[in-house]
């Protein structure tokens, strides 16, 4: 499974996909980091979509995730998810973040989207250590791939090069069965 997952540098707009997931917040009003990149380039068809979202179903809590259209961005759809705010560790953080990458993975499997694209949800304003943070994206999503068969393509999108040296770092071990 693991040539369905690769890591990429690059703005998670700029690149085609089925469904590209945003690290949102609660509110599902939009924020700044890769929130406001994807709410700004997708138009304001974004925000009304969330909006009808949280009227139908309230806030998102950290773990979960909402599915809405993509505006003008290069995909089908957008799947909006709230990863934890690191608080040190003792706070399920860990299994809040794997939750976010679940719950998207089950969206777009649900949807029969076929191609996904992740940033490194968590680790900007949330403050989640980025080593850690790229080991439980990884190790969550190659879990789903491996016992579902689905997507067929996980991309996850680094804004810089450090971070893409951490997914990399991760894949590498994972072809080397060295566990997560
Ligand atoms: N493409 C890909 N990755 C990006 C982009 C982009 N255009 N812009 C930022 N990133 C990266 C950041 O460098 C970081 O590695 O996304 C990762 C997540 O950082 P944040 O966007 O700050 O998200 P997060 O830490 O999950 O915090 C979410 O921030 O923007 C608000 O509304 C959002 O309140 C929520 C909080």
């Amino acid at each position: 499974m693991l040539q369905r997952m690769c890591a990429c540098l690059g703005d998670i707009t700029q690149i085609p996909v089925d469904v590209i997931v945003n690290a949102a917040n609660p509110s599902l009003m939009g924020g700044g980091g890769v929130d406001g990149a994807i709410h700004q380039a997708a138009g304001p068809t974004l925000l009304a979509e969330c909006k009808l979202v949280r009227q139908q179903q309230g806030e998102c809590p950290p773990g979960h995730a909402v599915i809405t259209g993509a505006g003008n961005l290069p995909a089908k759809a957008v799947i909006h998810t709230v990863g934890p705010v690191w608080h040190g560790g003792e706070q399920h953080e860990a299994d809040l973040l794997a939750e976010a990458y679940h719950h998207s993975l089950e969206l777009a499997t649900a949807n029969d989207y076929h191609s996904i694209s992740f940033p490194a949800i968590s680790t900007g304003v949330y403050g989640y250590p980025s080593a850690e943070a790229a080991r439980i994206a990884v190790a969550t999503v190659n879990r789903y791939v491996t016992r579902r068969g689905h997507p067929e393509r996980v991309l996850f999108v680094c804004f810089d090069a450090s971070t893409l040296a951490l997914y990399q770092q991760c894949l590498a071990d994972l072809a080397a069965h060295k566990s997560l």
